[in-house]
Parts: structure tokens; sequence; C-alpha cells
């Protein structure tokens, strides 16, 4: 093959895999998520903070906003606005996957009150990770792949002090030092079977009472770990598809 016929190859690689990204994300915000079990519903109908007035969403939920543009596993502009309001009722604050720390930053900078612990793998240590033998392929490259940082937006901001870096595997992290600890609980790490079975049931443990826990990339069979053990999920606990995002999200019942 010519490098000319190489280099064909490889772009239209990389235009297939970012299309399938966008249209997945496209798919699953129009509702889309084919053989879901689980229900969806409007933000606005979940949450009272979000009710709307004549004008459209009221001033009670304005936050701190930086713009989606393209950054490899980031959320949208969307659940970036969602998340960050319910970060603002949190005392306390889970991420499972910093990345660039941009959703860290904006939920600190949104919630001025709240500490935040979040969790990701150094760049210097990705063999730590455990995916098992069944566990996607193309998935455990991402995780590799989104795991590029170890200073972060935040970092070097007055919002830092709030923050609690922790650098490791999240399956060899401990929940039990923090049960029902936190208040929103945001998993985004790992996305393979074997990490979100795990990511979930150690955020189940530290969801207290009346807290919001909220999964990202619940697109349909194309990232099979989310689309899985959710729906596994979902016969025992009460779940709901945010419309216009891929959330997936609980609220822990008070008391
Ligand atoms: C999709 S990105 C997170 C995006 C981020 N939550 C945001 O909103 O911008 C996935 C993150 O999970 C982390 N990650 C991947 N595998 C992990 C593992 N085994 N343990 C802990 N973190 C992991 C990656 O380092 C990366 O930071």
């Amino acid at each position: 093959m010519t490098l000319l016929a190489i280099l064909a190859a490889l772009l239209a690689a990389a235009f297939f895999g970012l299309w399938r990204t966008a249209d997945r994300k496209v798919m699953a915000a129009k509702g889309k998520v084919p053989g879901s079990p689980i229900p969806q519903r409007p933000i606005q109908e979940i949450d009272p903070l979000f009710a709307l007035t004549r004008f459209g969403p009221s001033r009670d939920t304005e936050v701190a906003h930086i713009a989606q543009v393209h950054v490899e596993g980031g959320i949208s502009d969307l659940e970036s606005w969602i998340l960050c309001n319910l970060a603002k009722s949190a005392r306390r604050i889970f991420e499972f996957g910093t990345a660039t720390g941009k959703t860290t930053y904006l939920m600190a900078r949104s919630a001025p009150e709240a500490r935040i612990t979040t969790i990701t793998l150094h760049p210097d240590d990705l063999d730590s990770g455990r995916h098992e033998k069944t566990d996607d392929k193309a998935l455990q490259t991402s995780a590799r792949r989104e795991s590029a940082f170890a200073d972060f937006l935040y970092s070097g901001t007055d919002a830092a002090p709030r923050i609690e870096q922790l650098f490791g595997d999240s399956k060899a992290f401990d929940e039990t030092a923090y049960l029902e600890a936190f208040d929103l609980i945001f998993v985004d790490g790992a996305h393979t079977e074997s990490y979100v079975r795990s990511d979930t049931q150690k955020a189940l443990a530290m969801l207290a009472p009346g807290g919001w826990l909220v999964w990202h990339d619940y697109v349909g069979p194309r990232v099979p770990g989310v689309f899985k053990v959710l729906n596994a999920l979902s016969r025992t606990l009460p779940l709901v598809r945010i419309k216009g995002t891929t959330f997936v999200a609980h609220h822990k019942p008070a008391g």
C-alpha cells in the first residue's frame, strides 16, 4: 500500500470514529436509546429547582460556565448546567474520572461551600487499571487516552483548596471511609463493564440520604458497560434518563 493509501485509510477511520461518537450522543440526547428499560423525563419534571418560568429556566439555575468545545470524554453544556445546579445543594461531592478537571472546577465555582473529592488515573500509572478479559477493548483504550492529566483546570485557583484530588485505580479505592458521605456523586471514570459495576457499587455505598447519583454516557449498546450495568440496576433501583443528555440519575430518598 502506498503512503497516500495508508493516510487515506487513517483519515477515514478517524472520521468514522468521530462520527460514531457524535451520532450516539445525538441519538441519546434525542431520547433514542433503543431497548432501554429506563424511563426518560425532562429535568424540569425531575427536580423543582429546574421548574420553568415564563422566561424559561429561572435565575436560580445560574451556574459557572465554560463551553464544551470538543474535549474527549467531556460533558455537554446542558449536562454541565444540570450537574452544577445539583452541586449547589451538596455539601460534599464525589467524581469518578477527573480528566481535565473542567467539571470539577465548574461544580466548585457553582457551589462555593461544597467540598469535592475526585479520582483519576495518573498518566504515569496507566498500567494499574484492572480491566477484565470480557471488558470492551476500545473502551479500555479510551480510558487510558483520557488519563492524560496530572494538573487540572482548577489547579492554582481559589477553588483548589476545596478539591481533594485522588490518583489511582477506582477499583482499588476504599469507599468504606466515605459511607453515606456524599450528596452528589458523578460516575464518569473507566466505561468498561467491570469498572462501571465497581464504581456504581462504591457510589451507592457512599451516597447520602437525599443525595443524587448521576452516570454519564448512557447511549445504548455502543457503550455496553454503562448500558448493561444500568439496565440491570434499573430492576431494583428507581433510575431516570434526563432528556437532552446522556445522563442517568438516581435520587436517594431522604431519611
Ligand atoms: C470521560 S473522562 C472524565 C471526564 C470528566 N468527568 C469531565 O466531566 O470532564 C474519564 C476519566 O476517567 C479516568 N479513569 C479511567 N480509568 C480509570 C480508573 N481505572 N480509575 C480511575 N479513573 C479512571 C480517566 O483518567 C479520565 O480522567
